[in-house]
């Protein structure tokens, strides 16, 4: 299965993720851990990319494309994936249905994760990780309905948008996620 979990700034892309590639046995690839990641590690992206991390402004979209090109060339990906914060911009989208045409693969499902901006607030708030001041987690919320709510569309229109309410309990958005990616798996074996 290959899938994208899109949702705000705190909305549980990752704590939905890593219960979600578990429970399918997929690999969780996210593009924020890389960034940090590579950031702490100081690498040329890390360097490039370290400021407008921390300030809430999206990383160019020819760098994202080729991280997670190169990501998905690993073989560790072969049987499948999620992508938790990728893509999150129109072009982001339409360069991942090329890169995945080229690779004779195809986008199973792109879940995103409804939450109020209040919920998102206070659970990004609480967390408090580096790039959580208040100024950055109102820039990322600003930047998901300027730039990732649009490319909902574009998965609606290809009839591969799952809308979960995402400002249930953990148990309760794992299940709803899981319910019909379950009945999707057994339709496509018979
Ligand atoms: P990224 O790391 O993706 O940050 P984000 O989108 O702001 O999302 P978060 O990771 O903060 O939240 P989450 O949805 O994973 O929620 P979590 O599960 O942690 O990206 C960081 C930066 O990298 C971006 O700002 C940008 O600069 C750059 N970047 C990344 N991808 C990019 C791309 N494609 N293009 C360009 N730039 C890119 O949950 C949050 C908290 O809430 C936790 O404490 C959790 O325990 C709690 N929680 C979760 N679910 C629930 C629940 N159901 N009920 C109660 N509490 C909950
Ligand atoms: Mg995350």
């Amino acid at each position: 299965m290959r899938l994208a979990i899109l949702g705000g700034p705190g909305a549980g892309k990752g704590t939905q993720a890593e219960r979600l590639s578990h429970a399918l046995g997929i690999q969780w690839i996210s593009t924020g851990d890389m960034l940090r990641q590579a950031i702490v590690a100081q690498t040329r992206l890390g360097e490039k990319v370290a400021t407008r991390v921390k300030q809430g402004e999206l990383v160019a979209d020819e760098d994202m494309i080729e991280l997670i090109r190169q990501r998905l060339l690993q073989p560790d990906v072969a049987n499948g994936w999620l992508l938790d914060g990728y893509p999150r911009t129109a072009f982001q989208a339409e360069e991942l249905d090329f890169l995945l045409d080229d690779l004779k693969q195809r986008l199973t499902v792109a879940i995103v994760l409804d939450v109020p901006d209040a919920v998102l607030v206070e659970r990004s708030l609480a967390r408090a990780r580096a790039d959580d001041t208040p100024e950055a987690i109102q820039r990322r919320i600003a930047l998901f309905q300027e730039r990732t709510i649009p490319l909902l569309e574009y998965y609606e229109m290809r009839d591969r948008l799952l809308r979960i309410d995402g400002a249930q309990a953990i148990n309760r958005v794992h299940e709803d996620i899981l319910k019909p990616l379950a009945a999707q798996a057994e339709g496509n074996s018979k």
